[in-house]
């Protein structure tokens, strides 16, 4: 069934309203492998159909891990002292940011995300013409949208990280990982307060990202939540916050996120740290197997999937743009080019070095066009400062 030319004939009224569910359709049947069905599934529909995350009220998801406790606390993991070492002379107070300067998101002169963020001739192509008040008002809220779905992603990582730490079996994890709880919220602090304070809008939460948080806190197989949060959604995170770093002119946002960013460069190696031995030492092939397919969907979830509909409902919902062109534009957009680039240089190494590249899947990443990032360097050999500087020079 051709979905678009069915979903273009519909009165525009219904449109809206009918556009999550094909797209939900789409993704869940785009996805083969019974196991990764039974595992993404329950969460996609709990996110895509009855959009949980959007229903105004706080959702409860119902945690299965049991808590490995471990009366003779071994200190049998070198790297992972080291980390919770690293991690403790690392912390910051997130008071201590410039919170004094003014934030005008509406201010051509110091823009949060650059007027070319997006491409505004797709519009105008498709018969939505935005002059230039506009055009910073729908940055403004491309902005805001952006900020918001970091924040939902750090709520989802404060839990991850504390289940995460309750289930893992290494003792000298469990310290390490109690420092991440501490990371996690304050990243809560800080993405709240400045969109609160500074940008004064907060949008609901994606539900395609619902749907991995719910996936990984559901999920009692610590190690999934460890590649879903550690490996993946930080990953996506790393990403995202490199690439706004990257384009931002207001400096309040630019040294909150090189301080966030220095953060999670040390969760993912840790995350990198726990798997490697795991997935090479403990997993059947069956199991391997099983987390190979899952990170190659989530990848491709992450990759295609993200794409700012609240905002997309708001100033085009009731035009002639349907989803799928929304999709097009931002998809080809500079600042998502950006995004994905900087997402991927991040998280195609790592699966590396946890041995989920393995020879059967290559190709899945090579049809994609993910397989290029294979070479570079993962979580075990870059340090936070080492990825401001990379930044720092690309930008
Ligand atoms: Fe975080
Ligand atoms: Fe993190």
């Amino acid at each position: 069934m051709d979905t678009e030319r069915l979903l273009k004939i519909l009165p525009q009224k219904v449109r809206p309203r009918i556009e999550p569910y094909a797209e939900a359709i789409e993704v869940l049947t785009a996805v083969k492998d019974p196991k990764i069905i039974a595992s993404l599934g329950p969460s996609s529909v709990r996110g895509l159909i009855f959009q949980r995350g959007k229903q105004g009220v706080p959702t409860k998801m119902q945690a299965t891990h049991s808590a490995h406790f471990d009366w003779s606390y071994p200190s049998d993991q070198p790297e992972m002292r080291d980390l919770y070492s690293r991690a403790k002379q690392g912390q910051w107070n997130g008071e201590d940011l410039p919170w004094h300067i003014d934030v005008d998101p509406m201010n051509p002169e110091v823009p949060i995300i650059p007027m070319d963020f997006i491409d505004f001739d797709a519009f105008r192509h498709r018969g939505v013409k935005l002059d230039e008040t506009e055009k910073r008002r729908f940055l403004h809220s491309m902005s805001a949208w952006t900020l918001s779905q970091f924040l939902h992603g750090e709520q989802g990582a404060l839990f991850a990280a504390a289940q995460v730490t309750e289930a893992v079996q290494f003792f000298d994890g469990k310290l390490y990982g109690a420092t991440q709880v501490m990371d996690e919220a304050r990243h809560v602090e800080v993405f709240h307060r400045y969109i609160d304070q500074k940008l004064d809008r907060l949008y609901q939460i994606n539900d395609n990202l619902f749907v991995i948080i719910d996936a990984l806190m559901t999920d009692s197989r610590w190690d999934m939540k460890f590649l879903g949060m550690q490996i993946m959604v930080e990953g996506l995170a790393l990403g995202a916050f490199g690439m706004l770093y990257q384009m931002t002119s207001e400096p309040l946002l630019a040294e909150l996120l090189k301080n966030v960013i220095q953060d999670e460069a040390r969760h993912v190696h840790y995350g990198v740290l726990a798997l490697r031995e795991h997935i090479k030492n403990e997993l059947s092939d069956a199991e391997r197997r099983e987390r190979e397919d899952w990170a190659f969907e989530v990848a491709l979830l992450m990759r295609n999937r993200f794409m700012a509909y609240e905002v997309y409902d708001e100033w085009f919902g009731r035009t002639q743009v349907t989803r799928k062109e929304w999709r097009e534009v931002v998809n080809l957009s500079p600042g998502l080019e950006a995004f994905r680039h900087t997402m991927f240089t991040r998280l195609v190494p790592n699966l590396r070095e946890i041995g989920l590249l393995t020879d059967r899947i290559k190709p899945h990443y090579d049809s994609v066009g993910l397989l290029k990032y294979m070479g570079g360097k993962s979580a075990m050999d870059i340090t936070g400062d080492q990825m401001i500087s990379e930044l720092d020079t690309a930008a």
